[in-house]
C-alpha cells in the first residue's frame, strides 16, 4: 500500500505535496518523493519518513506537481525505487499505487524499443509507456498507456510540455479528487487534502481526470466527457484518517478485500494455473513455522494447508519456546507482522546458528526480521495501526496458501484441476469478503447478545481449530471478556466443567469431514444450557436446528473459507468490545510491537 498525491493551483506545489504525503504516511513510509513542473521537471526522492524528505529537500518552484510515499512491494527500499518515476526524455513523471501484473513483459517490450530503466519497480513501465504514446496531449497518452496495463493502479502523471496540468486515473486502487478554488488536488485518500478542501469527487475505474488550477474534467476510456458530482465531506482530520470509521481496527477489517487482493496479485495466475512466489525454493523436507500470538495462529492454519496440499510435514512452534527448546533443522518460516518481535527474531537467530534455511513472512519491508532471514515474503497490507492484528492475519494465511500451492505444484502432489480450483477460489476472495462485510449489522446484533457474558468459548476442528484460538484471542484482548479457544473434541476432556447458562460458545462449522462431529459437540453444549452461536457454511440448511444463532460464510473450497471465517470472528470481537465501550485501538497493557522478550 502506497500513498499518492497531485496538486495544481496557486501555492507552492512542493509545500502542499509534503503536507498531503505527511497525511498519507499511514499508508506506508519507507521512502518518498516529489516531482514539480516548472521550466524543467524538478525531482527529489529520499528513503525514510516524509520528515526526512522535507528536511533534505531543496526549494522547489512550481505550482503543479505529484508526490508519493512508498511501502515497497517490487524492489528494495532505495532512492532509485522511490517514486516519481520518469520517462527517458525526463519530460514525463508518474506516481503509482497498486501492482502492475504484466510489468516484466511490458519492460521487455519497452527495452526492445530502446527505453532505459532506472529502478526495479513495476511502476516505472508506466512512465515509459506514457512517453511512448505521448503526442502533445497527456490525457490521450495516459488513455493509450493504460490499455496495456494488467493489474491494479492509481496513477498521477505530469508532463513538462503541459506544466499546468495533472492527469490521474485509477483501476481497483483508491483515488479521490479534491476540488478547491483556484487549486485542485488528487490523492489516495481524503485526509491528504482535507486541510485545503472538503469538496471531493470519486473517480470510477477507468475514468481519466484532467486537472488544471481552475478546472477538473473527467473523460472515459473512449475520450467522452463525463459529468461527475461533487460531495462535501464533514469529517475532521482524525476521522478522515480512519476514513470515517470509528476505529482503525474497523477500518482495517474493512480493508481486507483489497489487502487480500494485494497479497495475491502478481503471484497467482488463472489462465495457465500457476503460483509465483519470488524465488521460493521448493526442496523442503520439513518445515518449522515459528511465531507469536495471532501470527502463530496463522502458522497453525498454514500447517493444515501445507501438509494437505504439499505433503510436507510442518511443526508450528511458539517463538518464545522454540528459541530455547525447539528442534532446529530443515526450513524455518518465521511469521511476524511487524518484523520486530523479539521472541521471533531470537528464534530465527537460533535457527540460523544451527544451519537452518530461514524465511520470513512479514508486513514490513526493511524490518529487522528481513535483515536476518535468507528470504522474505511480504504480506503487502500497508501499516496496521490497531493493536489487534486483523488484515495482516488474513494476508499471512493467503501467503501460506500460496506457499502450499507452489510446493504442492512443484513437488507434483497437486493436480492441475485442484490447483485451478484453488487459484480460482482465491481470486474470488475479495468479492466474497465484501459479502461478509455486508453482514456487519447482523454480526453487531449478535454481539449485543454476547456482550454481557463472563465467559465465551470458541470451538472448531481441523483448520477451524486455530481460527477458534484466534477468535478467542481477538475477543479477550479488545473486550476484556474471558474467552478461550478449544479443539471441539477436547471439551469433554475438561472444559465441559465450566459450561452452564452463563457461558456462550461460538462454534465454527464447515461442511467438511468432521461436520457431524461438530453437530454432536453443539448438542452436548446445548444440553448444558450454554448459548451457541454457529459460524456456518451458507449452504448448510440444517444448522439452524442446532444453534441459537447462525452467521453464514460463503461456500468455498476447503481452507479458502478460513479467510472469510476470520473476518466474521474479527467483527464479533470488534462489536462486542465497541458495545462495552473499550479502547479498541489501544487495549490496556498491550503494545503493537513487542520488542522485549
Ligand atoms: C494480537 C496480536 C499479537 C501479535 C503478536 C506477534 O492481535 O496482534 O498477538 O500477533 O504480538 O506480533 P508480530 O506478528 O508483529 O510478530
Amino acid at each position: 500500500m502506497c500513498g499518492i498525491a497531485g496538486y495544481v493551483g496557486y501555492r507552492n506545489a512542493s509545500d502542499v505535496l509534503i503536507d498531503c504525503l505527511k497525511r498519507l504516511e499511514y499508508r506506508g513510509y519507507d521512502s518518498a518523493g516529489i516531482a514539480v513542473a516548472n521550466k524543467k521537471l524538478s525531482i527529489f526522492k529520499a528513503t525514510g519518513e516524509i520528515d526526512s524528505l522535507r528536511e533534505n529537500m531543496p526549494k522547489m518552484h512550481g505550482s503543479a506537481g505529484i508526490g508519493h510515499t512508498r511501502w515497497a512491494t517490487h524492489g528494495k527500499v532505495s532512492k532509485e525505487n522511490a517514486h516519481p518515476h520518469i520517462s527517458c526524455d525526463k519530460k514525463i513523471a508518474i506516481v503509482h499505487n497498486g501492482i502492475i501484473e504484466n510489468f516484466k513483459y511490458l519492460k521487455e517490450q519497452l527495452e526492445g524499443k530502446g527505453h532505459q530503466f532506472n529502478s526495479e519497480t513495476d511502476s516505472e513501465v508506466i512512465a515509459h509507456l506514457i512517453e511512448e504514446e505521448y503526442k502533445g496531449n497527456l490525457e490521450d497518452a495516459v488513455a493509450s498507456a493504460i490499455k496495456n496495463l494488467r493489474g491494479a493502479y492509481a496513477i498521477v502523471a505530469i508532463s513538462i510540455d503541459e506544466p499546468e496540468k495533472i492527469v490521474a486515473v485509477r483501476k481497483e486502487s483508491p483515488l479521490v479528487v479534491g476540488a478547491g478554488d483556484g487549486e485542485n488536488f488528487v490523492a489516495s485518500d481524503i485526509p491528504a487534502f482535507l486541510g485545503y478542501t472538503n469538496r471531493v469527487i470519486h473517480p470510477n475505474d477507468g475514468e481519466i481526470c484532467i486537472m488544471e488550477k481552475d478546472s477538473i474534467k473527467f473523460i472515459n476510456e473512449k475520450g467522452k466527457e463525463l459529468n461527475k458530482e461533487e460531495e462535501v465531506v464533514n469529517w475532521d482530520i482524525e476521522d478522515a484518517e480512519k476514513s470515517g470509521y470509528r476505529h482503525f481496527m474497523l477500518k482495517e477489517i474493512h480493508e481486507q478485500p483489497s489487502t487480500i487482493y494485494n497479497a495475491l496479485t502478481g503471484r497467482i495466475s488463472e489462465i495457465e494455473p500457476h503460483v509465483e512466489l519470488e524465488d521460493l525454493e521448493s526442496d523442503m523436507d520439513e518445515i518449522t513455522i515459528t511465531a507469536c500470538g495471532t501470527s502463530f495462529y496463522a502458522g497453525m492454519v498454514g500447517k493444515y494447508i501445507i501438509e494437505k496440499l504439499a505433503r510436507i510435514p510442518v511443526s508450528v512452534e511458539l517463538s518464545s519456546e522454540y528459541r530455547y527448546f525447539g528442534r532446529k533443522s530443515g526450513t524455518v518460516v518465521a511469521i511476524t507482522q511487524s518484523g520486530e518481535t523479539a521472541d521471533t527474531i531470537g528464534a530465527v537467530k537460533e535457527a540460523k546458528r544451527n544451519g537452518c534455511n530461514t524465511i520470513a513472512i512479514t508486513n514490513v519491508t526493511g524490518s529487522s526480521i528481513t535483515r536476518i532471514t535468507d528470504f522474505s515474503i511480504f504480506t503487502r497490507c500497508g501499516p496496521e495501526i490497531g493493536v489487534a492484528a486483523t488484515k495482516t492475519f488474513t494476508a499471512q494465511i493467503a501467503v501460506l496458501f500460496l506457499i502450499a500451492l507452489k510446493l504442492g505444484m512443484e513437488n507434483f502432489y497437486l493436480r492441475g484441476d485442484e490447483l485451478r480450483e484453488y487459484v480460482s477460489a482465491l481470486r474470488q476472495l475479495p468479492s466474497r469478503l465484501e459479502k461478509v462485510l455486508g453482514k456487519e449489522d447482523e454480526i453487531a446484533g449478535i454481539a449485543k447478545k454476547l456482550k454481557d457474558y463472563d465467559s465465551i468459548f470458541f470451538i472448531g476442528r481441523g483448520v477451524n481449530y486455530p481460527l477458534a484460538l484466534e477468535g478467542a484471542l481477538k475477543l479477550k484482548e479488545i473486550s476484556y471478556i474471558h474467552s478461550e479457544g478449544f479443539a471441539a473434541g477436547e471439551l469433554k476432556h475438561g472444559p465441559f466443567a465450566l459450561l452452564d447458562e452463563k457461558t456462550a460458545v461460538v462454534a465454527i462449522v464447515a461442511k467438511d469431514a468432521v461436520r457431524d462431529k461438530m453437530l454432536s459437540n453443539i448438542g452436548e453444549i446445548k444440553a448444558r444450557n450454554a448459548t451457541v452461536i454457529a459460524i456456518a457454511d451458507e449452504s448448510d440448511e440444517e444448522i439452524d436446528k442446532y444453534a441459537d444463532h447462525v452467521i453464514r460464510f460463503p461456500s468455498l473450497p476447503e481452507f479458502v473459507s478460513s479467510i472469510p471465517i476470520a473476518v466474521i470472528l474479527q467483527l464479533i470481537a470488534y462489536h462486542v468490545a465497541n458495545l462495552r465501550g473499550c479502547p479498541i485501538d489501544k487495549p490496556r497493557n498491550l503494545a503493537k510491537s513487542v520488542t522485549v522478550e
